[in-house]
């Protein structure tokens, strides 16, 4: 990695607690009778580098769909977001989509993206700062799902807009997509917010996407009880759960599970924690919207949807929206 300039140096947030959070997450998390894991631990390196091939796979539409928007779109975003804007981007990608819209911006000002992984975020950054040497940049390390604050707009900022690609939103329950909007919106003093948003479609696409035929996703799973033994001394054997993910069209989300294919006992942290069989861990919610249901949750948190753009299947969508 090359050396980083001052302005790259990440401001370290005090919410940002790697080694505990994932202790005390998996033991609350299988303390209850219903076992759950947030599923932001999936991110280890290992799992981001497999969520990564994810993106790549042939039933995992929503990476290249909206790829495909911001490449179709970009101009038309960046009209709405206009000249000399500062870009907050929620969570640090593989950089593609920034470079897409940072492309179509006129002069934007500075670029502070934020991640909870400090090493993925500086080398994305670096990588980036090599291209846009002018674009001041300055990466964050925080959990984007609890309070935190951002430095101050840049003098020479006209306004902020938030880019949030990828629909993480989805991750949300309706609630906290709300709480995390109405965050965004504080955090964006008056400016907007471009966000991917995956959209309701035929559960059998759904399902396609969620339950590769390479075992990615399936992996991807069982990759937070590979990291669990790893970081947490966990004896987990991650084949004997199995990777089940399914739409669920009353709560609009698919559900991930890792179900215990027979009855086992597993001891992390000097605790045993006992799965009968077919006993499962809900790891992950995926939450898809209607453009109206999108733009109705939107509006309860202060934004107004101003533009949407969506593939011509209908099957994902970015929205501006504005601080109303
Ligand atoms: C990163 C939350 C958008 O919900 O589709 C992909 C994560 N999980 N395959 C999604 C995920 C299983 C992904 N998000």
């Amino acid at each position: 990695m090359t050396p980083l300039g001052p302005e790259l140096l990440a401001h370290e947030s005090d919410t940002v607690d790697d080694d505990g959070a994932f202790a005390r997450a998996m033991l609350a998390g299988l303390a209850g009778r219903l076992r759950r894991l947030p599923c932001k631990f999936f991110y280890d390196e290992a799992g981001s580098a497999l969520f990564d091939r994810i993106c790549e796979l042939p039933e995992y539409y929503p990476t290249r769909t909206e790829l495909a928007i911001l490449a179709a779109h970009a101009p038309a975003m960046a009209d709405r977001i206009g000249p000399a804007a500062e870009i907050v981007e929620f969570g640090a990608g593989s950089g593609k989509k920034i470079r897409l819209l940072l492309a179509a911006l006129e002069r934007p000002v500075a670029y502070l993206p934020i991640d909870i992984s400090g090493p993925h975020l500086l080398a994305a950054s670096a990588d980036l700062a090599k291209l846009y040497p002018n674009l001041c940049i300055e990466p964050i390390v925080a959990d984007y799902t609890r309070p935190f604050g951002l430095p101050p707009m840049k003098p020479a900022a006209r306004r902020r807009a938030g880019f949030f690609p990828g629909s993480t939103i989805g991750n949300f329950a309706p609630a906290e997509a709300t709480r995390f909007l109405r965050q965004a919106r504080g955090l964006l003093v008056g400016g907007g917010l471009l966000i991917g948003v995956d959209l309701v479609k035929d559960p059998a696409i759904l399902h396609a996407a969620y339950n590769d035929a390479a075992g990615v996703t399936a992996a991807f799973n069982r990759n937070v009880l590979v990291r669990a033994n790893a970081e947490l001394g966990a004896d987990f054997r991650p084949e004997r759960f199995a990777h089940y993910a399914h739409y669920n069209p009353a709560a609009q989300r698919i559900e991930m599970h890792l179900v215990s294919l027979e009855k086992q006992n597993v001891s992390l942290l000097g605790r045993c924690f006992e799965f009968a069989e077919g006993e499962a861990i809900h790891t992950e919610d995926s939450y898809k919207h209607t453009k109206l249901g999108f733009a109705t949750l939107a509006a309860t948190a202060g934004f107004r949807a101003d533009a949407v753009w969506s593939d011509s299947n209908g099957h994902f969508a970015v929205f501006w929206l504005e601080a109303a």
